[in-house]
């Protein structure tokens, strides 16, 4: 059911810091900065010949980062991005299995403008699942 890896988010406390590592040690071509208020993020992102990496730095007070930043204070991965065909097809195939959809349930406009969704970690190998309709 799932598709290509789309990005790999990595929550970190100073976005300056980890844009600049991306760029200069990695060699990395990495965009500016932008402001997500609807999501609660500011994302570096960052291109790869294959996937991306979103850089995630908490925007504003009820931030989704801002709770894994205290458990977290150096930063970590916070989530993986799968594409789908169709979201609403996929989420009620992984409803059926079992598994739990965050939030409401019904799909949010991501970071790419494409329909996405959460899925649980504890029914993901410990992982914050990300699925996009692509
Ligand atoms: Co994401």
């Amino acid at each position: 059911m799932i598709g290509r890896l789309n990005h790999v988010a990595i929550a970190v406390p100073d976005l300056e810091k980890a844009a600049r590592t991306y760029r200069e040690t990695l060699g990395a071509r990495v965009s500016a900065p932008a402001d997500e208020p609807d999501h609660g993020v500011t994302v570096v992102f960052v291109e790869l010949p294959n996937t991306k990496i979103e850089l995630l730095h908490p925007l504003g007070p009820n931030s989704p980062i801002a709770k894994f930043l205290e458990r977290n204070p150096d930063g970590g991965m916070h989530h993986l991005c799968y594409e789908v065909e169709d979201i609403i097809a996929a989420r009620d195939k992984l409803k059926a299995a079992g598994a739990r959809v965050l939030g409401d349930g019904e799909p949010k406009i991501g970071a790419h403008g494409k329909p996405v969704l959460f899925l649980h970690p504890k029914d993901f190998v410990a992982t914050l699942v990300e699925i996009e309709q692509v």
